[in-house]
């Protein structure tokens, strides 16, 4: 049943590249004349609100991320948990976007019920066919990662990454926000995915960090715009499966406080693979670095950093930033799987967790 793999949470990792391939296929038209196909129209839509819990609102922040940069539409990220008691505003051009892989988490399906009493579009991005969510929200699309067994999510949360991001690629083309080459070479990338993510599951670089947050009991993460929401989940990937105290800081937040934490040694991870924000977070790195910490730099590759700044540097591929989410959470997984397996912990049932939190 583990195909071989020690456990399930590294089999699910392995079938990464046939899940999102196998997304995408699913919503990508061959022919270019429409960029979709088995989508709602979003174009009537000035604000979308993504509500969802644990990975599948971090799956939400990257969408943020890149459907307000990318095609200028307003979105908000919200905690199923809060949204359901907090009298959200709502309008009719108001899109309600609910993520979750079982499709039966008691919050998410109580925002999306909230949402559905008042007339609004529920859209439901669920990996289980015929779930509650599925079967109550207006629209539907299914992430085909197929069943998944671990209580940590990793194939299902790329597959909703990866349709999250086709969904800001088709926004910013309705919107008129991104060319026509520039939509070729993205699709073009999307074909290519499966072998980048194949070739990642190969490289081995995480193993040596993995053995020095397995000796740490405290690590943070920092990132910033589309590297702060893949430190929500690196963070908590980690914390779940490895059970090492970690937390996830928008990396210029640090100095308001979390910084008095870090000492020498600290293990602070930091993901780097935005462009724009390149210069900004190796300034927030050089902080931490002069206060001891022990700096594991995820960088993308083509951005140089001096080796005086970090301690351990894991190198990810260059993609379009549009895709970049679903390539860079895959070395993550496998640390925080590493250290879990160093730690002898229960990588597939952690303890006090469900696979599907069906009560509120
Ligand atoms: O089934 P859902 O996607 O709605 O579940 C949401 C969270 O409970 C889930 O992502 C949880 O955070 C994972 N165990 C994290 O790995």
């Amino acid at each position: 049943q583990k195909g071989g793999f020690e456990h399930f949470m590294l089999k699910e990792i392995h079938e990464e590249p046939r899940a999102v391939r196998d997304t995408m296929a699913a919503y990508i038209k061959d022919d270019i004349q429409d960029l979709v196909k088995n989508l709602p129209d979003l174009s009537k839509y000035n604000e979308i609100h993504i509500v969802s819990c644990g990975s599948a609102m971090y799956a939400g922040m990257i969408a943020k991320s890149l459907i307000e940069t990318k095609a200028r539409v307003k979105v908000d990220v919200e905690i199923a948990s809060e949204y359901r008691y907090k009298d959200p505003i709502l309008s009719k051009d108001t899109l309600v976007l609910l993520v979750s892989q079982s499709g039966e988490t008691a919050d998410t399906l109580a925002a999306l019920l909230l949402a559905k009493e008042q007339g609004i579009d529920t859209f439901a991005i669920v990996n289980v066919v015929g779930s509650s969510i599925a079967r109550e929200a207006k629209y539907v699309a299914y992430t085909l990662a197929g069943p998944e067994i671990a209580v940590a999510t990793t194939k299902a949360y790329c597959t909703q990454v990866a349709l999250l991001s086709l969904i800001a690629l088709n926004l910013a083309y309705i919107h008129n926000r991104i060319t026509q080459k520039e939509i070729d070479q993205i699709i073009e990338e999307i074909h290519c995915l499966p072998d980048i993510l194949n070739e990642l599951l190969k490289d081995e670089q995480y193993i040596t960090a993995g053995k020095i947050i397995s000796r740490h009991s405290n690590v943070f993460f920092l990132g910033r715009g589309l590297d702060y929401a893949l430190s929500m989940e690196g963070s908590l990937k980690l914390k779940e499966i490895s059970y090492i105290h970690s937390e996830a800081y928008a990396a210029g937040e640090l100095k308001h406080g979390t910084i008095s934490l870090i000492e020498k040694g600290t293990p602070v991870i930091a993901i780097c693979t935005d462009e724009r924000l390149f210069e900004k977070t190796i300034s927030n790195i050089k902080e931490v670095k002069a206060r001891g910490a022990n700096v594991i730099l995820f960088v993308r590759e083509g951005l140089n950093v001096s080796e005086d700044y970090y301690d351990y540097k894991i190198e990810i591929p260059k993609v379009d930033m549009m895709l970049q989410g679903i390539v860079t959470v895959v070395p993550l997984q496998l640390l925080s799987y590493q250290v879990a397996n160093l730690r002898g912990c229960e990588i597939d049932q952690p303890r006090n967790l469900a696979k599907s939190v069906t009560v509120e």
